[in-house]
């Protein structure tokens, strides 16, 4: 856990499932899995990156964070596309940080990495952004009675005229009616191994309890029992556009609006948040 976290004295209560503690091993457990977990990851990544940098390159944006950068990767791809950025990137996860140090080390640009939690985001002043991005369905990770708090805190770190990039699933009601799943996500070769993965969705009142398993086979003989299988679980909590909507506005963003050539296959759309 880092130093720096704090916690908002009712974050532990009711409908906040998720411990900091909880996120933090997740993530440090499977950041070197999302190839597996999402198929076509680094594809989906550099598209986003490429819209992206169209975007920031006609908002003259060139001082750009992500706040939950995970491995790294979309930040990369930014960072390849145009050098004259001034990327940082920022993870609650401390093995999520150390992987994306190591693969930035290899590339012939500059990304400032940082593990800092969002309810501690100010640690970053007096430092100002043209551009804050929360990408790949991570706001859902803590209940939406936080947002608010944190939106707050990154309307604070964008200069004038900057935006807030951010998504959400635009069905979370779907995923409810679906109850539970087994949904297949592809394979993908590691060494001599073929890791599938699969989701198990259990849903509650209030969040999502998944489960992300991973089965190794051995030289595809997929008939028999795999090698090995690792199972990790998070919660996550359903949110609705409109409070979104509303959290984004009580902390002062103006003239929200969608990135429709944004969206994605798996049902996130993209909003843009301009700092009013
Ligand atoms: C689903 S991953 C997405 C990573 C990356 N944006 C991507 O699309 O591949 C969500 C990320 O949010 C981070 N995260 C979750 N809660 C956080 C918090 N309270 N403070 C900072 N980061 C957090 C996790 O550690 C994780 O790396």
């Amino acid at each position: 856990m880092p130093n720096e976290t704090h916690l908002p004295s009712d974050i532990a209560v009711n409908n906040y499932v998720n411990s900091l503690q909880d996120i933090c091993r997740f993530f440090d457990q499977i950041v070197n899995k999302y190839e597996f977990i999402y198929p076509n990851y680094l594809n989906e990544q550099r598209r986003i990156a490429i819209y992206l940098n169209q975007l920031f390159n006609k908002r003259q944006a060139t001082k750009i964070l992500d706040i939950a950068c995970g491995n790294g990767t979309l930040l990369n791809a930014l960072g390849e596309l145009n050098h004259k950025y001034e990327l940082f990137g920022t993870d609650i996860s401390k093995k999520s940080i150390s992987f994306a140090r190591r693969h930035s080390r290899k590339a012939n640009f500059a990304i400032t990495y940082n593990i800092i939690d969002w309810m501690n985001l100010e640690t970053l002043f007096p430092r100002k952004f043209d551009s804050v991005l929360c990408i790949g369905n991570s706001l859902s990770h803590i209940h939406q009675k936080y947002h608010k708090h944190i939106f707050k805190k990154i309307h604070c770190l964008l200069t004038k005229g900057g935006a807030f990039i951010l998504d959400i699933y635009s069905d979370w009601q779907a995923l409810f009616r679906e109850k539970k799943f087994f949904q297949p996500r592809g394979y993908s070769r590691f060494s001599k191994e073929i890791v599938f993965c699969n989701f198990i969705n259990e849903f509650n009142l209030n969040h999502i309890k998944r489960h992300v398993c991973f089965s190794y086979y051995l030289n595809q003989r997929f008939s028999d029992e795999p090698q090995r299988m690792e199972i990790y679980t998070i919660c996550q909590f359903p949110m609705a556009l409109s409070k979104l909507m509303k959290d984004l506005k009580f902390a002062g963003f103006k003239d929200i609006k969608e990135l429709k050539d944004l969206k994605n296959h798996r049902g996130l759309i993209y909003l843009m948040a301009p700092k009013g």
